[in-house]
């Protein structure tokens, strides 16, 4: 059976070799005779997947030790109650950058615990932009400050961190583009991240987080909740999710086989590069994000005649190109273009709508 491109979001694409290396590990996990979702996760087997997942995230993105990571499960959406209920106590106030339907989300959680200040917003133009420096204006002591590094149903995507004031905690929503460009992570209290988009299935949570900043957090919680317990139990106070955490580990291998965070840029540069060139001056279809905040990992279209668009989707699906319907709120085309997307991907894609144009020309 040949695989088709999958443009999805998220569950989405992953490294074809990681497939193949995990096929053989369900069988069989490092030659022990035993499948790696059928061991112990206390047995020495998983404990030496879990060890070298750590390790591995931990040389791809140089997360220093003053860091626990942390592999957790509820996804990115239980984070955006797990922060504040964490750091936002009655009488705090929390920044947060607002540039689309995951801030919301994140804000309206948040708003249980304690104020949320709204420090920018883009949603005057619809979340078209990545507020700018200028537009952004921070309360006077916030607990922390929270931004979303990508926006999956918009497509737009910070270039890089906004300015909080010194000492204020800055808390990241990485969840559409962690580990996609090199990152510094002593600029973060804390980076969360869904894993199902740039780092493997989804079920587990990626939390990389200061360890003098988790132990900040309330002691008033219930056991699981707290970021303590998992960093003191190295994510192995209750069953982990084994599985998701033996694929990110391979994953990551991976990534770093392939030249690491930096090649990853580039390549993604290369290929968002490759659709935005071909919007620019189609007239078939159009980018909707203003060209300074484009996202390298969703990019959002629609087609110049709206109407036109399911029979567009449609064709594409029937040509293997699948995935390519936009996110319910916004409508349009999304092609999502992963870590782990290939460059011919993009191509056939961009020859599609190319043959497309001409046709209705
Ligand atoms: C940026 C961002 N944050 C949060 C979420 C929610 O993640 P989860 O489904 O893991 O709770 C998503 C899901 O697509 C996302 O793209």
């Amino acid at each position: 059976m040949t695989r088709i491109y999958n443009f999805s979001s998220g569950p989405a694409v992953l490294p074809e070799p990681v497939l193949r290396r995990a096929q053989e590990a369900i069988w069989d996990l490092d030659g022990t005779g035993i499948g790696v979702l059928e061991h112990s996760h206390r047995g020495k087997a998983f404990m030496a997947v879990l060890e070298r997942t750590e390790a591995r995230l931990r040389a791809l993105a140089g997360i220093p030790d003053t860091y626990a990571v942390l592999f957790l499960q509820g996804g990115a959406s239980t984070q955006f109650f797990q922060v504040p209920m964490n750091f936002l106590g009655a009488g705090g106030t929390a920044d947060y950058c607002h540039t689309g339907v995951w801030s919301k989300k994140a804000m309206a959680e948040a708003r249980r615990f304690g104020a949320v200040h709204v420090a920018c917003s883009s949603e005057a133009d619809q979340f078209r932009h990545i507020p700018a420096e200028e537009e952004t204006a921070w309360s006077s002591a916030p607990v922390y400050a929270h931004f979303t590094s990508n926006n999956t149903i918009y497509g737009t995507q910070w270039r890089s961190e906004p300015a909080v004031p010194a000492g204020v905690p800055l808390v990241c929503d990485a969840s559409s583009d962690i580990f996609s460009r090199p990152i510094d992570v002593t600029k973060y209290a804390m980076i969360y991240a869904g894993a199902q988009k740039n780092l493997g299935p989804s079920g587990v949570t990626i939390v990389i987080i200061r360890k003098d900043f988790l132990e900040t957090g309330s002691r008033d919680l219930p056991t699981m909740l707290q970021y303590r317990t998992h960093a003191g139990e190295q994510s192995m106070f209750n069953t982990p999710p084994t599985f998701a955490i033996y694929v990110i580990g391979e994953v990551a291998a991976w990534i770093a086989a392939e030249g690491g965070l930096a090649a990853m840029d580039e390549r993604n540069r290369a290929k968002a590069a490759l659709l935005y060139d071909y919007l620019d001056q189609s007239k078939l279809v159009r980018g909707t994000v203003r060209p300074d905040s484009r996202s390298l990992m969703n990019v959002v279209f629609r087609c110049v005649d709206e109407s036109f668009e399911p029979e567009l989707v449609a064709r594409a699906t029937a040509r293997g190109l699948d995935g390519l319907k936009g996110h319910r709120t916004v409508g349009g085309m999304r092609a999502s273009l992963y870590n782990a997307f290939p460059i011919e991907g993009v191509r056939a894609l961009v020859d599609f709508l190319r043959e497309l144009e001409a046709a209705r020309a």
